[in-house]
This record gives C-alpha cells, sequence and structure tokens, in this order.
C-alpha cells in the first residue's frame, strides 16, 4: 500500500481509538492492537520522514483534554513509554542505553507497570491543592476533587515534603480486581452498562464530573515520579524518599544490578501477576541514576531512559466464528463459542464457555461478533464482551438446539439437558472426570482421548476402561506404542486410589471432593454408603437434604450400583485411607459430638476432620446420644438443649487439649 495513504489511515484510525480509550472509556480494540497500530505508524514515519507531522498521534500520547474539565498544562510534560514486547527488544533498549552512555552495562529500577491512569499531583507547602490527568501529555484535566477522594494520598505532607514550596509528583490511579468485580456486580444489577476492564472502570470513575461519583469508588494510586520540587541522585533514592513521607509507593519495586536481573524479576513477577489485587500490565524498566538519565534525555514523547517491558496481553480481540454447545457428564449443554485463534496471556485460544444461556443472553454475543476475550494467570478462557461498534448487521444471534448434538435425543426446554439414556457426549465428559488428576488421576486420558475410545466402540460404559489390552488400542489411529503402554498402567495403577476419591469419580450430582471425603471417612466402604438412609446422610455435618437426595437418587438407580459392583469386580481396592480411624486409644474414639458456635482457632470443618480421624463422630443435631457438645463462641439452640439433657460440655481450650492428647500421626506409626 502506498506509505502516504497508509500513513493518513493509520493516524486516522489511532485518533479514533484514543478518543474512545482516554475519552469514553470505552476501548473496542484490545492495548496490544493499539500498540502494533501505533508501531506500525512509528517505523513508516521513520522510513518516510517527509511524511512526519507535529499533529501525527506518534508525536502526543494519549487525547485532548475534556472541554467539561478545567485545564491544567503540565510542565515538565507527561511522557509515554515505548513497549518491549519480548526479550530481544529488551535487550535492544538496553544496547541502546548502553551504546549512548559508552557503558558496558547498567543498572535499572524495575517497578510493576499498573494499568490505570496516569495523574499529576502537587502539594503546595505540604498542603495537596491539585491533581490532574495526562491529557495530551501537555495539557490535562483538572481532576482535583476527584483526586482529593483516593484514600490512600495524603492530604497533607509533613517533614522535607511539607517544607517544598511546590512538589509535584507522579503516578498511577488503579482500582483493584477485586473491587472492580463488586463495582460491575452493582453495575449489573441496576442495569448499567459493565466497564470492560479494571483500566476503563478507574479511568472512568476519576474522570467524572461530579466528584461524589468517584468518592463512591475504591481507587488508589501509587506513585513513581517527583516531577517539580526536590531532586535526587538516583530513582531509587526517589522512591525512598517519597515512601518515608507518607507517599504511596508500590513495595513491589526491584533494583537490578545489570539487564540478566532485570529479566529474573520479570519472570518472578510474571509469576505473581495472577495473585496480585491489581492488573499488572508489564515492568516499567528505569536507568536508576539521575546523571545517566538526565544524559540520555527524551525521543519525542518517550523518554530514552525507561522503557515498558510487557507482559504477554491477557486481553485481546477475536472474532467469533460460531457458536456451539457441549454436553457435560450430567447432559447439561453448555454453550461455547469457537474463536479465530488468537494469543492471550501467553496461550494460543480457539474456543471458549459462554458459561449457559442467561450469560450469552446477558452478553448479547452473536455469532460473526468481534469480541474481547479475556485469559488471565491459569483461569480459562472468557468472552468479556462483544465490541458492538464494530457489528455489520450480519451476526446471527444463537438459539439453543432442541436436539443433543452428540446423540440426538430431544434436549430438555427447561433444564437445557440432553434427554438421551446412551449418549456418547455424556459418557465422554464421565470418563474424563472420572480419569481426571483430582478423580483417579489417570494420566493420558484427556478429553480427547475419551471421545476417541467412546467413538470406536471399545468403552461403552466406563467400567471397560479396565478391560482394555495393548493390541486394542494400538489399533486407534495417533496412538504409538509408548502411549499405549503409559494409558494401560496409568489406568492401572487408578485401582488403588483411596475411597475418597472412588467416591468424587462416580461424579454424583453436587458431590465434589470435600464432600466425598466426608463420606469416605464416615462410610468406610461402598456397600455402607450405598445402603445409606437418608437419616443417616442427614445427621452428617455438612451434608444437607439437598446433597443426600442427589446421593440416595443416584444409588437407587440399579445401572449406578452395578457400575460400582463391576468397577470394584474389575480390581478396584482401596488403601488404608490416612484419615480412617485406627484402632487407637484416642479418647474421642467412638464418641458422638456435636460442634456448636464458632470455633477461634479452627475452623468446624477442620475440627470435624480432626475429630473424625481419631475416630470420633460428629452430629448435626443435639440429642440424649450425644456424649460431647462442644459450644464455640456465641453457641446458641444446641446449647440450650445440651444443657437442659444434662450433656457434657467442652469449651475450645478443652477440645484442643484432647485432640492434642492424641495426635493423629503417632497413632497412625504405631
Ligand atoms: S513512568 C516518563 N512508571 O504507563 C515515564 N509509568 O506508557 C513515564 N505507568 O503514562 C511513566 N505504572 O500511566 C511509569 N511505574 C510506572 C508506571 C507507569 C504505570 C503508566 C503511566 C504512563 C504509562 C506509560
Amino acid at each position: 500500500m502506498n506509505p502516504t495513504l497508509r500513513i493518513a489511515e493509520l493516524r486516522e484510525r489511532i485518533h479514533y481509538h484514543n478518543h474512545r480509550y482516554y475519552i469514553l472509556d470505552s476501548p473496542e480494540i484490545s492495548d496490544l492492537s493499539y500498540d502494533l497500530l501505533l508501531r506500525e505508524l512509528e517505523f513508516l514515519e521513520k522510513q518516510y520522514p517527509h511524511l512526519q507531522t507535529a499533529d501525527s498521534p506518534t508525536a502526543r500520547p494519549g487525547s485532548a483534554p475534556q472541554e467539561n474539565f478545567g485545564k491544567v498544562s503540565h510542565s515538565p510534560p507527561m511522557l509515554s513509554l515505548a513497549n518491549a514486547f519480548n526479550t530481544e527488544e529488551l535487550g535492544e533498549f538496553n544496547q541502546r542505553v548502553c551504546t549512548l552512555l559508552g557503558e558496558s552495562s547498567i543498572a535499572y529500577i524495575c517497578e510493576p507497570k499498573l494499568d490505570g491512569l496516569a495523574v499529576s499531583v502537587s502539594y503546595v507547602h505540604g498542603q495537596l491543592i491539585r491533581g490532574s490527568s495526562r491529557g495530551n501529555g501537555e495539557m490535562g484535566e483538572d481532576i482535583t476533587r476527584n483526586i482529593l477522594t483516593l484514600q490512600n494520598l495524603p492530604k497533607k505532607l509533613g517533614g522535607e515534603a511539607g517544607a517544598c514550596e511546590l512538589l509535584e509528583l507522579r503516578g498511577e490511579v488503579f482500582i483493584q480486581k477485586a473491587d472492580f468485580q463488586k463495582l460491575n456486580a452493582s453495575r449489573s444489577q441496576l442495569g448499567e452498562p459493565l466497564f470492560a476492564n479494571p483500566r476503563n472502570a478507574a479511568a472512568g470513575s476519576l474522570r467524572q464530573l461530579d466528584a461524589r461519583i468517584s468518592a463512591e469508588r475504591p481507587l488508589s494510586v501509587f506513585l513513581y515520579e517527583v516531577a517539580k520540587g526536590k531532586t535526587f541522585a538516583s530513582h531509587l533514592q526517589k522512591l525512598e524518599w517519597m515512601e518515608n513521607h507518607g507517599l504511596p509507593i508500590n513495595p513491589l519495586r526491584f533494583y537490578a544490578r545489570r539487564l540478566e536481573e532485570v529479566e529474573t524479576f520479570y519472570n518472578q513477577l510474571l509469576q505473581q501477576r495472577a495473585t496480585l489485587p491489581y492488573e499488572m500490565d508489564g515492568l516499567v524498566i528505569k536507568v536508576d541514576c539521575t546523571t545517566l538519565r538526565e544524559r540520555l534525555g527524551e525521543a519525542s514523547k518517550n523518554p530514552r531512559w525507561a522503557v515498558a517491558y510487557k507482559f504477554p496481553a491477557e486481553e485481546v480481540e477475536t472474532l467469533v466464528e460460531d457458536i456451539q454447545v457441549s454436553v457435560g457428564r450430567t447432559g447439561v449443554l453448555t454453550p461455547f463459542a469457537l474463536l479465530r485463534p488468537v494469543m492471550v496471556g501467553g496461550a494460543c485460544i480457539s474456543r471458549a464457555t459462554l458459561h449457559n444461556e442467561e450469560e450469552l443472553a446477558r452478553k448479547d454475543i452473536r455469532m460473526g461478533d468481534w469480541v474481547f476475550v479475556r485469559r488471565a494467570g491459569d483461569v480459562i478462557p472468557e468472552v468479556i464482551a462483544p465490541i458492538s461498534s464494530r457489528r455489520t448487521g450480519n451476526e446471527r444471534p444463537f438459539s439453543f438446539p432442541k436436539q443433543c448434538p452428540s446423540c440426538q435425543a430431544a434436549v430438555n426446554p427447561t433444564t437445557r439437558r440432553c434427554t438421551g439414556p446412551s449418549c456418547p457426549a455424556q459418557l465422554s465428559a464421565k470418563l474424563f472426570h472420572f480419569g481426571s488428576k483430582t478423580a483417579m488421576d489417570i494420566e493420558g486420558l484427556g478429553e480427547q482421548r475419551c471421545e476417541q475410545l467412546i467413538s470406536s466402540g471399545l468403552v461403552k460404559r466406563l467400567v471397560d476402561i479396565y478391560g482394555l489390552n495393548f493390541s486394542q488400542l494400538m489399533a486407534l489411529p495417533r496412538m504409538g506404542k509408548k502411549s499405549c503402554q503409559n494409558l494401560l498402567s496409568a489406568i492401572e495403577l487408578s485401582k488403588t486410589r483411596p475411597l475418597a476419591r472412588f467416591i468424587f469419580a462416580l461424579g454424583i450430582h453436587q458431590v465434589g471432593e470435600i464432600t466425598a471425603k466426608t463420606l469416605a471417612a464416615v462410610f468406610q466402604n461402598m456397600e455402607a454408603l450405598m445402603q445409606a438412609t437418608s437419616e443417616q446422610l442427614t445427621t452428617i455435618h455438612d451434608i444437607g437434604p439437598e446433597v443426600a437426595r442427589e446421593i440416595l437418587e443416584h444409588f437407587s438407580a440399579v445401572d449406578n450400583r452395578q457400575l460400582v459392583d463391576d468397577l470394584l469386580a474389575a480390581g478396584i481396592a482401596f488403601p488404608t485411607e490416612s484419615f480412617q480411624p485406627t484402632e487407637s486409644f484416642s479418647p474421642l474414639r467412638g464418641k458422638r459430638i456435636v460442634l456448636t458456635g464458632s470455633l477461634r482457632t479452627m475452623s468446624r470443618e477442620q475440627a470435624k476432620m480432626e475429630i473424625e480421624k481419631r475416630g470420633g463422630k460428629t452430629m448435626a443435631s443435639v440429642s440424649a446420644k450425644i456424649d460431647w457438645v462442644v459450644a464455640g463462641e456465641e453457641a446458641g439452640l444446641k446449647l440450650q438443649k445440651a444443657k437442659a439433657l444434662g450433656l457434657q460440655l467442652l469449651d475450645e481450650q478443652q477440645l484442643k487439649r484432647l485432640l492434642e492428647s492424641s495426635p493423629y500421626e503417632e497413632l497412625m506409626s504405631k
């Protein structure tokens, strides 16, 4: 394409996206796509310098300030940062710095790059008097009233900072992930439009003409620069000085003596990223020494002494090519989007769950839509929202199928469940769950393998996997000798999983890992569990009538009982579980105990497990058959009843002494 035309097109697009991002707080492309547009423009302008203009978006960061706010001019200007998307680009940055300075190695400060809104705040004689947004870098909006609502920003400074005639600081205002979720949940309840991400929520909240709205939003700020008022020999000293004056500085900063240490910190932070309470889109790498920094100076809108070393994007846009449904192990149909493959959060994503019909309707995602897709940490990819401004009118809304896509049986229109009695997709999902890591842990039994075993006819019931042999597996497509052997040994090994895992693996509705453990500890074998009565089940702590009903219903089906018998006959045998009662002398052994009120030093669940480990039984209700009642704080009716019945009462301390007098590990080793 003709470079003049392409440059004009890029400028127009970038201006448009700047407006959506900075003014409307409603971007319609991901940060990554925006950065790529900007990069292409920078590249072309470098190649064809005569096409460079002063009003190009490469010359001015951000967007012109909004008319409704007063204006504040920034001196020095609020700069933007160049990006490095990978190790090579970081290396190039370091190389440029070293070459310009004539040094072989440089020390850097690394700071998390928070995803929020850049602000400048001014203190006069220690008094916070002004706050402004970045705007176009030279001129921003006067958002003083909103800045004054920031909880973690001191309104008055003491010491040396308080003595400064004018102290101007720069930083980033942001919203914590949890607060963002809460904010969106309440907006959803009120029928208000949702914020696409924490950055938009922070920006949208801070740039409110009515400062009362900002005040209601839980915003915070981290400062990272002293623009006026005091100079420092190094960036680290500056951060420490600010910190010592009670200013909010991100404690996650790192002094890297050379480039390799930057990489180490980057990898560390990337690991921590999902667990941190706020969004981070990378690191900012800054030359530490002020003299060197000054020697490097600035190039147009970016300093030469710093770079944003970006993390893999967690949010990108892509096309919904189709919407289909998957069939779960209970027959529930779950819609999912087939996406144009895209890199997000460091992985290539081509499908994402749409959860259920309500969620799909709420988000109004259609086939042919451009959408934002997000994948943070190990969290499964999620379609956040359609980009409605990119709709052409050819998008097609999704309607639920009336027939199961796998077995063609009718789909119940209210529960959206497949009604087929022998649906291959349901069986495949059951088998996958059975072999999953927290159930029978059969390595190599992935989703595709399950589908293959079922479609080939080798597995018609779960138990069939225990009858598979080498030649049968070898006959399957894409199956090598080694994976065959591995799968067979993994299946064999699974025969020795503990009872609790087996119960969980059966996939009884509402029986999760914890309930399965409780059931295993109480019943100790499958026969007893299958014969349990409703009364027996509901007296168990933590098993409510709903769960009890599901368990009874499951085992009332002949097929389900037969399956358990067949699995046991196939050789599944449970080792003694670590928490099964032992032949010990614990004073708790055989005791029927009721826990009531709240315990201070342990949760009720923990107390219950500890008691059961020692052979005691915890019961839900107080009766004359109870041996002990452990009364925690604010014990109510049960305690009264126990007193009325004259039962023996224990407090938390006494229970702890009893538990300590018979430590379980010791008993096990005897
Ligand atoms: S330094 C001249 N440090 O990133 C250097 N920026 O793309 C200017 N940001 O506008 C910025 N955390 O909104 C710096 N620790 C940090 C930062 C940070 C977030 C934002 C800031 C800035 C943008 C630059």
